[in-house]
Parts: structure tokens; sequence; C-alpha cells
């Protein structure tokens, strides 16, 4: 058996802005997978909007992944045969919000990530920049309050890169709570709060405004 996480003590508070990083293994993953009510912890207990999660239903963490949380990853997971705005529409796939208003939403937001000239594309058509914006506008365009990206930029170049992080602050600055894995240094650097896992252990790293940042991450990656 694997202890992925232990003693972990981690408290977002709306409009958070934060950065996970540290080495492949560590534990982020599994950290984020908890804050998403993708997994639950085997002790211990997450509290979402202060509500105890460990005896929820399936059903309900389903409702609320749904509702109150979007997922950006690195691999974009788009479905290869739909366009932009039916991939970004899957994001309603559960609950009950009539097909005018999906499109409506979706299209939005697709407008806001800068892809409206796009919407009829096929991923395959699409940089992958452009495939990362499309997944940013399927996982809030449901409007949750919780965005989780795991390495959002790991399959960037540099300018697209750029691009979403430059939308993650956009979507930040309107209120949305983002937490972020990432072993770029800009990355981290861009977020309010750094939290550094390793080992299973979370530390939150202090704020370094300027020149004085923190060990590189990639580094330390390399070794594991
Ligand atoms: N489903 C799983 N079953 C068993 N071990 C796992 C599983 N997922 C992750 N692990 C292990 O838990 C540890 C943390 O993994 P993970 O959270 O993916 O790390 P990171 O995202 O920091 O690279 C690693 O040792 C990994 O091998
Ligand atoms: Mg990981």
């Amino acid at each position: 058996m694997v202890t992925a996480l232990s003693d972990v003590v981690l408290s977002v508070a709306p409009g958070d802005h934060l950065a996970i990083v540290g080495p492949s293994g560590a534990g982020k993953s599994t950290m984020l997978n908890i804050l998403g009510l993708l997994d639950r912890p085997s002790t211990g207990e997450y509290l979402f909007d202060g509500e105890p999660t460990s005896r929820l239903s399936e059903r309900r963490r389903a409702a609320l992944r749904a509702t109150q949380i979007g997922f950006v990853f690195q691999a974009f997971h788009l479905l290869p045969a739909r366009t932009a705005l039916e991939n970004v529409q899957l994001a309603f796939l559960y609950g009950a919000v009539p097909r005018g208003e999906r499109v409506h939403r979706a299209r939005a937001a697709l407008d806001r990530v800068g892809l409206a000239h796009r919407m009829s594309f096929l991923p395959g058509l699409l940089s992958g920049g452009e495939r990362q914006r499309v997944a940013i506008a399927r996982a809030v365009c449901t409007g949750p309050r919780l965005l989780l990206a795991d390495e959002p930029t790991g399959n960037l170049d540099r300018a697209n890169a750029d691009a979403v992080l430059g939308l993650f602050d956009e979507l930040n600055a309107d209120g949305l709570t983002l937490v972020t894995i990432t072993h770029d240094q800009r990355v981290a650097d861009r977020a309010r709060r750094r939290v550094r896992i390793e080992q299973g252990r979370a530390t939150e790293l202090p704020r370094t405004p300027d020149a004085t940042a923190p060990p590189s991450v990639a580094v330390q990656g390399a070794a594991s």
C-alpha cells in the first residue's frame, strides 16, 4: 500500500489562487483528486464549502463536481470526433439544463476563451493552446466555484502557456477559486499562494515577490 499523502492540512479560501508544486510521485495529483471529489481520503476529512464530504453519496459528490468544480488536465481530454462547441457542451451531461441554454452557455464560454471563430472545428484541427482553451471553456461553462488544473501548461509552448495563464488570471480576478498543479516555475510564480508537496507532505511556501525564487521544482523532480 502506498501512502500518497499524510498529515496534510490545507485550507483554500474563496477567490484564492494557489499553485501546488513538487516532484513527480509526491502526491500532487492525489491532492487534486481529493479536492475535486474524485478520490476520498482513506483517513481524515475534506470539507467542501464547509461541508464534510467523506460521508456524501457518490450521487451527491457527482452533483457537486458537475455544478461547483471544473477540471483542466495536461492532456486536454477532448473527444476527437466532436466539435469544440460539442465538447464544451459535454459539461452539461449531468443535470437538466435545457439544450438551448447549454448551447448558449457553451458559445459564451468559447467566446470568453477567445475561440468564437473555432466553435465548429474538430480538436484535431486546433493547436495545443486552442485545445486547452476549449478544455477551459468546458470547465467553466457550468459556472463552477473551484477550478482545478493538473499541469495545464505541460503540453504547451511558451506563447500558448502564457495565453492559458492569462485566462486563468482573468477567471481568478472574476472570483473563481483556482488550484493549479505545476512543474513550471513561471506558473507557480503567478499564483498568490504556493504549496509544495513532497513525499506526501504539504508545506506552504512564503511569497517571494522578486528575485529570491525558490529552488527549481523541475530539477528536484528529475531525481525521482
Ligand atoms: N491509484 C493508485 N494506486 C496506487 N498508488 C497510486 C495511485 N495513484 C497514485 N499512486 C501513488 O501515489 C503516489 C503519489 O502519486 P501522485 O499523486 O500521482 O503524484 P504526483 O501527481 O505528485 O506525481 C505515487 O507514489 C504514486 O505511485
Ligand atoms: Mg500528477
